[in-house]
């Protein structure tokens, strides 16, 4: 099978970052962490990438998986984290491999806002058929506000797949969001528990993002403690 352009921008992305062992900051994390937990510990962080957040998430006491097509990243986080749990998928694929309500929160950092927008209404879909009913989604993804700067500054050649939907030099395909864009997105079954649109900062770069968390619609199923950890 042929690896697509994007797989092959972040593998080697992350074979370049070889020997880089320090952590990326997760406190975009502290704020949520206690809704995150409200109906269970179990938590899938999607484009996990080299795992920082699933390893902060661990220690607080979430079981956590981290799923991402990078096997790079991957093999990264296993390193860095050998007790963790991850998967390698395809977030653009028609279905996520996990059960209907498998997860109590969900949670992806900039990692959503490479698709096209009905790849994006499908990674939605598969968001809430994966958490249980009161389950929280939190996630981070980039602001329209942050086209015209990345636009002028970063990249000579673009081609505009969709509006606002962008495929840069690299090759891969970046979407920048506006608000009722994903009011539509979370609207049948998302409630919105938190939004801020600002400057957020991701490896050395400073970006305007949308950070959200979101809550399934839904009666949380009734469990005791023992069903809390050993999921999928
Ligand atoms: C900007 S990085 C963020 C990584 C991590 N969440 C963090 O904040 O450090 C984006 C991640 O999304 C992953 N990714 C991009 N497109 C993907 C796809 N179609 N399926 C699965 N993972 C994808 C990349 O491999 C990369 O690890």
């Amino acid at each position: 099978m042929s690896i697509d352009v994007a797989r092959r921008y972040w593998d080697s992305l992350f074979q370049s970052m070889e020997g880089e062992r320090s952590a990326r900051s997760s406190a975009w994390l502290n704020r949520h962490l206690k809704a995150l937990a409200r109906t269970g510990n179990r938590l899938v962080d999607l484009g996990c990438g080299t795992g920082d957040d699933v390893r902060v998430l661990a220690r607080e006491g979430f079981w956590t998986v981290g799923l991402d097509f990078s096997w790079n990243a991957l093999t990264f986080a296993r390193d860095m984290f050998p007790r963790g749990r991850y998967v390698q998928a395809d977030l653009r694929a028609r279905r996520l491999p996990f059960g209907d309500a498998t997860f109590d929160a969900v949670i992806a950092r900039c990692a959503l806002h490479y698709f096209t927008l009905k790849e994006t209404e499908r990674v939605f879909d598969e968001v809430a058929r994966i958490l249980v009913p009161g389950g929280a989604f939190a996630f981070v993804v980039n602001s329209s506000k942050m086209l015209v700067k990345r636009m002028r500054y970063e990249y000579k050649t673009h081609k505009i797949v969709e509006p606002r939907t962008i495929r840069f030099a690299d090759g891969v395909v970046r979407h920048f969001f506006t608000r009722p864009e994903l009011a539509k997105l979370l609207r049948d079954d998302f409630e919105v528990e938190y939004e801020h649109e600002g400057v957020f900062r991701q490896y050395e770069e400073q970006r305007i993002a949308w950070v959200i968390r979101a809550r399934k619609k839904g009666t949380p199923p009734k469990r005791s403690r023992a069903d809390r950890s050993d999921a999928v």
